[in-house]
């Protein structure tokens, strides 16, 4: 680390270095923390801050023209496309890779207009009689003549001027012939490339999300513009096309001379742009009976599917099918599930329907080389997008502006569905490791940001892309996976059902969701101290979370928006003023009796509750299996107890809450609400513990300290304190392994 590690050497670190106990080790970490907090607390990372978001103001000359907005006009809709595409999978003269194609898109006309604004990035039209498109009016409908047409770049849309209006209710067909280029860019169609046996191999793939689908061709690019598509590529002898419905038999066709394949595909369901994919390749697969109910294939490299590597995701995926079928009471709403790896891939997977596609090490598991940790990820991955198939692509956000909705629901499931794979992994708690503590962090932050974001803060692109972000997935899910376990598992499943039932092949905004789980919690008779909508609104409507600090000497209990900078200013206001209405649940123990509580809510910033007095009882943990989104402090007495209570029978606190007592008590010592010595000091039972969660805290929370001191004196103290602790850690795996020869059964083991 820097040179700024190397000042400020106090007489403090001086004794330290003679000092041997434990404690004394400790308090002198604190000192110099202490003083070197507050100049690093800068370098944390802090959540992607989203930049203006103001709409793009012009300077004003004259009234702007509707190709001006990034939104488009709500004059027409479309219903069917007919798209054309050959990829090339050899460069051409000028040695690039190209791709040409044709389409026709119905749409209805539905507000008279003489203006047709269709998106189209990156792409060379055609012109016919001096106009890049052409227009025909459907079911006995006269198409009006052309009057102008162009390319409005900074909007990406194509413009096309009518001599005379459309008319309401009439369907009309816009066809359009493009070139584009496949790029290695990873965005809309685009062009992959591995080496097979010392040969190129050139793979053309798709990945519309967010609004790429206009460079491949011209579309009404917006998740609401739900359409049917009819599909087909023309391919090289020896590929294979894929895209989101069945193929019909391919046919051999002669282009120039050129012998090729026409692959045609079944009409899609009605769906949004952005869940297309194609992809021409000549991967092989393995799949499932084709009689069966959902035909599912894995597609890989050949090499990698010869080698069994996707056997797992094939045998998860039936599981993870069924798990969902089940949860939201719902057939899968298509024939197949095609998955595919692919060797270039910008996010993990994507979601696009019946044909989702996948980085290689999301997908693909290849026993005896891949770790379980590697099993785990493609597990949850490929339950997070199926988790898509109803939820996001038959029920879809009508807006950018709810992908938290989207992105949160699908992060909280898949671990739901991956558990359902692999009961014995504990997935349901490694949600909280995996997802909750580290958004936490960033939430934590005067600049972070509302999960949910009004919908004309997001028009561009830019925007859009923004979106998505550990807020969104992350503190998205840990908020569903709160309101879930206040109602119960079951009835947010009901209401789950109900809402995709309504509002299938359509689209949303997250009020719908909580109108539908409202009418399953009403049903329940479950009693809350406020409608869903308004507890839930203020956790999705302002950024940050709760410290809820329990005195359980007096019973006081409080709460404060959490900011790990105490000296930072929050300027984004908030119309809830940063209070939440709080679920606290807690176990108090006394002698052998262990008291769960049930489900207290905190509606103000402060309040007494006579439960939370100690009296009797050992100890108090709140938040059981931190089902919460909020830190938790108590009075100096009840930490004292817990410490001590870890020290002597650490079993006896949920193994989550031994996980977040550590990190708790690290981030409010962060931010200055608790002594660092104390947060240590939570630090000490681990030479007695074994478990996974409660260490992997520890690591990441002393790895902050591991930084700190990297170049000073306390270093080596710090190292011989660490070293202390995982002995006997080591020994017991030591011993578990029959000296590391044995693979241990229990996957956080492993
Ligand atoms: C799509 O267009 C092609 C010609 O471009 C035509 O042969 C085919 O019948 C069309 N399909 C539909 C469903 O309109
Ligand atoms: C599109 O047109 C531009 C300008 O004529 C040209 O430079 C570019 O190469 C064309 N792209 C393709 C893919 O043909
Ligand atoms: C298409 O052509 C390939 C190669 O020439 C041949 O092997 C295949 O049988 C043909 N398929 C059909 C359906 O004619
Ligand atoms: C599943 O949905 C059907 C049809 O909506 C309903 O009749 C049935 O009660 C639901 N089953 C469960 C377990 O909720
Ligand atoms: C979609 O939902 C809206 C209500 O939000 C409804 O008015 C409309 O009819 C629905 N459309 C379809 C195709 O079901
Ligand atoms: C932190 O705790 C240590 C040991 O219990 C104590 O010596 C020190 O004064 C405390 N510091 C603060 C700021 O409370
Ligand atoms: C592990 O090795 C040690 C010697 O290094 C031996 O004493 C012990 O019995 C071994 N344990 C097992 C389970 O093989
Ligand atoms: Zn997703």
């Amino acid at each position: 680390m820097g040179k700024r590690f190397y000042i400020s050497i106090s007489v403090a670190v001086t004794c330290l270095v003679v000092a041997t106990g434990v404690l004394a080790i400790i308090i002198a970490l604190s000192v110099m923390y202490a003083h070197e907090r507050s100049k690093n607390l800068q370098s944390l990372p802090t959540t992607a801050e989203r930049s203006s978001t103001s709409t793009a103001s012009t300077t004003p000359s004259g009234p702007k023209g509707p190709w001006e907005y990034y939104r488009l006009p709500q004059t027409l809709s479309p219903v069917h496309y007919n798209i054309t595409l050959w990829p090339r999978l050899k460069p051409n003269a000028d040695d690039l890779y190209i791709f040409t194609g044709n389409s026709r898109v119905a749409f209805r006309c539905v507000s008279q207009t003489d203006l047709i604004l269709i998106h189209s990035k990156k792409l060379n039209l055609s012109m016919f009689d001096g106009f890049h498109a052409k227009l025909k009016g459907l079911a006995g409908a006269a198409a009006p003549t052309l009057k102008k047409t162009w390319l409005e770049v900074p909007t990406q849309y194509l413009v096309v001027h009518l001599n005379d209006p459309l008319q309401p209710g009439s369907v009309y067909e816009l066809y359009t012939e493009f070139v584009g280029e496949l790029l290695d860019d990873l965005e809309g169609f685009y062009r992959s490339e591995y080496f097979e046996d010392g040969i190129k191999k050139v793979v053309t793939t798709t990945q519309m999300q967010p609004t790429d689908a206009r460079k491949a061709f011209p579309c009404f690019d917006e998740p609401a513009m739900k359409a049917i598509f009819h599909m087909t590529l023309i391919h090289p002898q020896g590929t294979v096309a894929l895209s989101n419905a069945m193929n019909y038999d391919p046919v051999n066709i002669s282009v120039n001379g050129e012998s090729l394949i026409q692959t045609s595909f079944e009409p899609t369901e009605i769906m949004s742009t952005y869940l297309l994919a194609f992809v021409v390749c000549d991967f092989a697969y393995i799949g499932t009976n084709p009689d069966a109910d959902v035909l599912i294939r894995i597609w890989a490299r050949r090499k990698a599917t010869e080698e069994g590597q996707g056997k797992y995701a094939l045998e998860t995926t039936g599981h993870i099918l069924g798990f969902y079928k089940n949860y939201y009471n719902s057939s899968y709403p298509l024939k197949k599930s095609d998955q595919i790896a692919l060797s270039d891939f910008s996010a993990g997977a994507m979601e696009n329907w019946g044909l989702i596609t996948y980085r290689e090490t999301a997908l693909l598991y290849n026993p005896g080389v891949s770790s379980n940790g590697d099993k785990e990820w493609v597990a949850i991955v490929i339950s997070h997008e199926l988790a898509h198939m109803w939820f996001g692509n038959l029920v879809t956000m009508r807006w950018w502006n709810d992908l938290w909705l989207n992105e949160g629901f699908a992060t909280y499931v898949s671990y739901l569905g991956a558990d359902y794979a692999e009961p014995s992994w504990n997935m349901k708690d490694l949600i909280v490791l995996n997802e909750i503590t580290d958004v936490m962090a960033m939430d934590a932050s005067a600049h972070s940001h509302p999960l949910s974001t009004k919908e004309e803060e997001i028009l561009k692109p830019e925007q859009i892309s923004q979106l998505f972000d550990a807020i969104t997935y992350s503190k998205g899910a840990a908020i569903l996976r709160m309101l879930s376990d206040f109602i119960t598992e079951t009835v947010f499943s009901k209401g789950l059902h109900t809402y995709l039932e309504e509002f299938k092949y359509n689209t949303t905004s997250y009020k719908d969701l909580w109108k539908h789980i409202q009418m399953a919690v009403d049903k329940a008779g479950i009693s809350l101290p406020h409608s869903v909508e308004v507890i839930m609104n203020r956790w999705i409507l302002q950024m940050g979370f709760p410290v809820v600090t329990i005195d359980t000497q007096t019973g006081k209990i409080t709460q404060k928006h959490f900011l790990l900078d105490p000296e930072s200013v929050v300027d984004r206001p908030s119309e809830f003023n940063y209070e939440w209405f709080v679920p606290v649940t807690w176990i108090k123990t006394g002698g052998s009796e262990q008291h769960q509580s049930t489900m207290y809510w905190l509606l103000n910033k402060e309040d007494t509750n006579p439960e939370l007095v100690l009296g009797d009882a050992d100890w108090l943990v709140a938040n059981i299996n931190m089902m919460g989104f909020y830190r938790v402090n108590y009075d100096e007495g009840n930490w004292e107890r817990l410490i001590a209570k870890l020290s002597s029978s650490h079993q006896d606190i949920p193994v989550i809450n031994r996980a977040q007592i550590i990190d708790d008590a690290f981030s409010l010592a962060k931010a200055n609400i608790a002594n660092t010595t104390l947060a240590l000091r939570t630090t000490t039972f681990l030479n007695k513990e074994v478990e996974y969660m409660p260490w992997q805290t520890a690591r990441k929370n002393l790895n902050y300290f591991f930084h700190m001191f990297g170049c000073s004196e306390v270093y080596g103290p710090l190292k011989a304190y660490i070293r202390k602790q995982v002995t006997p850690l080591f020994l017991y795996y030591k011993d578990l392994t029959l000296n590391w020869t044995k693979i241990p059964d229990k996957h956080t083991d492993q």
